[in-house]
Order: structure tokens, then sequence, then C-alpha cells
């Protein structure tokens, strides 16, 4: 068994999780749309996960959309929310590509899109916003954390920005979530989205928080599930488990973040031990369980390579992007060079991780890092 240290691609489901879930795929199967017995059963189940998720991000009176993933939580809030021409739309250039790629067809479709530049800790200014947003834009999207760097961003003060403006703001949180406190309602944005595979819950269900004033176009049209936003009937297992995994994220919330926050030190002063090691966004404000480096003259692929067969699971950036040869987006929208970029490794931690675990990753990486110097010495010798 690796040391599985990738918990920003995913998470375990919690044994808790998996308890909670397992009637709704066997004994409890009825669909929520029933008026029957067993209908009201698989209703009642969706409506108190639906109470769960709302609690985890202080949702107040905002409505919470089921959805198929974190992916379609940020499809539904670019497209949904896209305004109509000659209205336009800004994402961060460091959004996941599941902002990135909606924000792009909308450009495609011939919609003003304006990419928001990073600075170089990976942060969105409030004069990167302000330079960003054109007289017509009306949908702002800024992420509330990095699924690379883990660098968060204020949310709360970009948002205040933007709806002073005329914008709505949407913040994809799925990598916040259970990792810092979130509160919908303060944070004055006016969609969210979450996944419960980030928070030890299954994957495949997502869900987007939505200001009750704020209307939407759903993407998926049918039975009028969700309050019409997305029609199909509910993965009630999915979303009960997404309940019970959000439930438990709040509420052992301080605990996870002071124990990552430990294994980041730890592993951080390992790396600061190494000769040219750069962490990245080490300057902002981070998820207390995302490092993210480069060492000097390291190829990152050839690296995780190595350190994957010596049981260490990490990775070299978003899950979603690991197989394109291109460097990573989010460090070159941060001015890395090229080269640097394509060494970056990401370490993301979880509540199955130990010291013991980052003790031996960092011999590990110590020891492939100068076997590789030593290689590449010997080859231009
Ligand atoms: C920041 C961010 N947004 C969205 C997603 C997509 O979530 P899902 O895997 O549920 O589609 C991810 C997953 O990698 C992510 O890290």
């Amino acid at each position: 068994m690796s040391v599985y240290l990738d918990h920003n691609a995913t998470t375990p489901v919690d044994p808790a999780v998996w308890e909670a879930m397992q009637p709704y795929l066997r004994e409890a199967f009825g669909n929520p749309s029933s008026r029957h017995a067993p209908g009201r059963r698989a209703r009642a189940a969706v409506e108190a996960a639906r109470e769960q998720v709302a609690a985890l991000v202080d949702a107040g009176g905002a409505r919470v959309v089921f959805t198929g993933s974190g992916t379609e939580a940020n499809n539904l809030a670019l497209l949904g929310a896209a305004p109509p021409p000659p209205g336009a739309v800004a994402v961060s250039a460091i959004e996941h590509s599941s902002v990135l790629e909606p924000a792009r067809a909308l450009a495609a479709r011939g919609r003003r899109v304006d990419f928001i530049p990073a600075d170089p800790q990976g942060r969105i200014t409030p004069a990167a916003l302000d330079g960003a947003l054109a007289p017509e834009t009306r949908l702002v999207s800024i992420m509330t954390a990095n699924n690379e760097t883990g660098v968060i961003q204020d949310i709360a003060a970009l948002a205040d920005r933007a709806r002073a403006r005329g914008a709505l703001v949407h913040s994809d949180a799925v990598q916040a979530a259970g990792k810092i406190g979130l509160d919908f309602a303060a944070s004055g944005v006016h969609l969210m989205s979450l996944s419960a595979h980030k928070i030890n819950g299954p994957k495949g269900v997502g869900a987007l928080v939505i200001h009750k004033r704020v209307d939407l176009e759903p993407l998926i049209r049918g039975g009028g599930q969700e309050a019409g936003l997305r029609a199909g009937t509910e993965n009630v297992a999915g979303i009960v488990g997404f309940g019970a995994a959000a439930e438990l994220a709040r509420r052992r919330l301080e605990a996870r973040a002071a124990q990552a926050a430990a294994l980041q030190a730890r592993l951080e002063a390992r790396l600061r031990a190494l000769a040219g090691v750069e962490i990245f966004g080490a300057g902002a404000a981070r998820l207390c369980n995302t490092v993210f480096f480069a060492a000097a003259g390291i190829d990152g692929a050839t690296l995780l390579l190595k350190l994957d067969q010596s049981g260490f699971a990490a990775a070299s950036g978003s899950a979603c992007s690991s197989a394109r040869p291109d460097p990573s987006h989010v460090l070159l929208a941060m001015g890395v060079d090229r080269e640097r970029a394509y060494g970056a490794i990401r370490v993301s931690f979880g509540a199955d991780n130990a010291a013991e675990q980052i003790d031996a990753f960092a011999d590990a990486l110590e020891r492939e890092i100068a076997a590789l110097r030593r290689m590449a010495l010997r080859e231009t010798a």
C-alpha cells in the first residue's frame, strides 16, 4: 500500500459515510419523487443531506442544488448564470478546468470573457480584479482556495468589489470546504460550488449553493428534480453520503486543520533544508493540507514516478491535467518559468496521514532528488 499524499485529487470514503449510504443502495431504494412510503423515505434522506451540506457552509436561506460533481456545479454556475449579451464574464486565470472550460465555451459563442491575473504568490488582488472588470461584466468567478497551491483568496473583499460593479459572484469552494470555515452569507458570493469526494464523501456528487434571489438556467432538463435546476432521479445514496461527509467535516474542521498544519510545517521544514527547493505560494495564506513545490533541475514527472515506485502517491498538480504535457497553468499564471513549473510536485494531506509518513516521504524525496541530480551530472560530464 502506498502512502497516499494526494487528498486534493480525492479522499477515501469515511467509514461512517459508507455506513450512512448503505440503506439507500439496498432496502431504502425508493425514488424521492414517488409519493408512497419508500419514496417519502428517500425524499426525507435527500432533504436531510441538503441541510447537512448547507450547514457546512452556513448557507442560511440559500438553496442547495445537488449535482453530479463539482465540475457540474461549476458548469451550472458559469453557463446557468451567464448574462445575456452584451453582458461579460470574468474568471480568474488560476481556476480549475471545470470553470475555465465553460468560460472558454462562452467566449467561443461570442461572449466577452476576461481572465483575472494572479500575483506571484497565486493571489487575486483587488487591483487585478478591478483591472479585469469591464463595464458590462455581470458574472465573476474566483475560487476560494486553489487545488494546486492551496492559496486562499480573500473572497469576501473580492466579492464586495465585484458586487459593487453590478456582477454576480461565483466561487468554487471545492477545495476549501472542510479545510477552512466557510460562511456563504458572509462571503458575499451568490453561487458556491462543492464536491463530496474531496471531504471523504463518495465520488460523483456535488452541489451548487445558490443565493435565494439568483435565477439560473438549468443545464439538464427533464423531470424537474432539484427545483427544476438539475433534472434526473437523484443519486440518493451519494447525496446521503455527501450529507454525512459534510456533517463530519464540519465537526472535525478544527482538529483536521490543526493536524494538517503540523504535517505541513514538518514537511516544509525538511523542504527548506534541501538545496534549490521552492514552495509555491508560501508567502500567501494557504490550506494547511497542501504543499506545492519544485526542486531546481528536477523533472516533476520523473520524480513522481520514482516516488511512486518507493510507495508514495503524490501529484504534479491538478489530477485532471496530469495526463497533459503542459506545465501547470496556475504556476504559469503566477509567473513561474516553464522549466521550473515542469518540476512541480503537489503533496496534499488527509486525516489518514501521520507524522512518520511525512518523515519517510521527506527521506525518499531527499534520496531521489540526490540520485536524479547525480545522474544529470554524469550525463553532462
Ligand atoms: C478546485 C476544484 N474545482 C472543481 C473540481 C471538480 O470536482 P469533481 O471532481 O467533483 O468534478 C476539483 C477537483 O479536482 C477541484 O479541485
